[in-house]
Order: structure tokens, then sequence, then C-alpha cells
């Protein structure tokens, strides 16, 4: 509790953050925008959801530049200060970050300008289902590897391997 890092700190408060802002957005879009926007005359509706779009990309890539990087420092700082072996942590991680980069890819998409995010956009209710799902699977698995024990490292005793000649 007194040896509070503050690079990990920050990077901890941005991850959460960002997924907060990324996932709590697609919420957002599923349960409120989409179905509201939909009864509106054809085009205000694109009008509407061009807007939504053009606007939104710009948090979804941040959002996913900053969960990337700090989710990386977050691993890196991990695995060297605590002993995990014997543990499911490294098959869990593999699987969050598996199943997050799904998530980054149908989100692109969706906000993307490719032919293939139109063809998505058409079935928008469907494909935010799916990204919703998807990004509450990633907090699931996040949490379980927050709850795996993390036994800090023991550094090699000196003392006694130096003591220990005869
Ligand atoms: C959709 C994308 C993602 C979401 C919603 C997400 C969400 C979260 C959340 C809620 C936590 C718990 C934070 C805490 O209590 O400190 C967490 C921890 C973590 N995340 Fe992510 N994350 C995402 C992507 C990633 C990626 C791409 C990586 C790696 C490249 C990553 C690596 C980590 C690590 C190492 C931890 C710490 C786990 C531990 O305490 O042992 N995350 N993430």
């Amino acid at each position: 509790m007194n040896d509070i890092d503050p690079v990990q700190l920050i990077s901890r408060w941005l991850h959460i953050t960002a997924a907060a802002a990324a996932v709590g957005g697609a919420i957002f879009m599923k349960f409120a925008l989409h179905p509201a926007s939909e009864h509106l005359p054809e085009t205000e509706r694109k009008q509407l959801r061009e807007g939504v779009r053009s606007r939104w990309a710009k948090v979804v890539m941040g959002a996913i530049t900053v969960l990337i990087a700090t989710g990386l420092l977050n691993f890196f700082t991990i695995i060297g200060r605590y002993d995990l072996k014997g543990t499911k942590y490294h098959m869990f991680f593999g699987i969050k970050v598996l199943v997050a980069f799904g998530v980054f890819a149908l989100a692109s998409f969706l906000v993307g300008r490719s032919e293939l995010g139109q063809k998505l956009r058409q079935k928008a209710g469907t494909w935010l289902t799916v990204l919703v799902s998807l990004a509450l699977l990633v907090i699931l698995l996040s949490n379980v590897l927050k709850s795996i024990d993390h036994k800090p490292k023991t550094t090699a005793a000196p003392a006694q391997s130096a003591g220990n000649s005869g």
C-alpha cells in the first residue's frame, strides 16, 4: 500500500478509462441511439448516423491505441513482479487478448469507411449486440486475471547461498 508505482497507477487508470469510454459508448449506441434513430425519416437518419460514425471513429481509434499500449505495459510489469508459474494466468491472458482483438476489429469496421463496414452497418443492431457481448466477455476475463493469485517474486536469498558452502 505504501509503495504505489505512479507509472503503473496512471497506466491502469488510462486502461480502465479507455475501456469504460469505448464499452459504454457501444452500449449507449446499442440500447439508445440505434433504436431511437430507426424511426427517423431516411435522410435525417443517414445524416445523424454518418455524423455519429465520423466523430465516434476518433474515440474508438484513440481507445484502441490506449488499451493496447497500457495493456502491454501492465502485462510486462505484472510478469516482471509476480510469480505466475503454475497458474492459468497466461492462458486467460491469451484468450483475453484474442477476444479483445476481435472487438477492436469489429469496432473498427463498424466506424470505418470500408465496403465491409458499410455492409456491417446495414445490420448495425445485430453487430452492436455481438460487439457489446464480446466486450463484456473481455471485462469478465480481465476480472478473472485480476482474481488469479499474484504472488510477489521472491528475490534470491544471497545470504543463504553464500553461507552454505561447507
Ligand atoms: C476491449 C478491450 C479491453 C478491455 C475492455 C479491457 C479491460 C480491462 C479491465 C476492466 C481490467 C481490470 C483493470 C484493473 O482492475 O486494474 C484490465 C486489466 C488488464 N488488461 Fe485489459 N482490457 C482490454 C484490452 C487489453 C489488451 C489488448 C491488453 C494487452 C495487450 C490488456 C491487458 C491487460 C492486463 C495485463 C491487465 C491487468 C490484469 C491483472 O491485474 O493481472 N487489456 N483490462
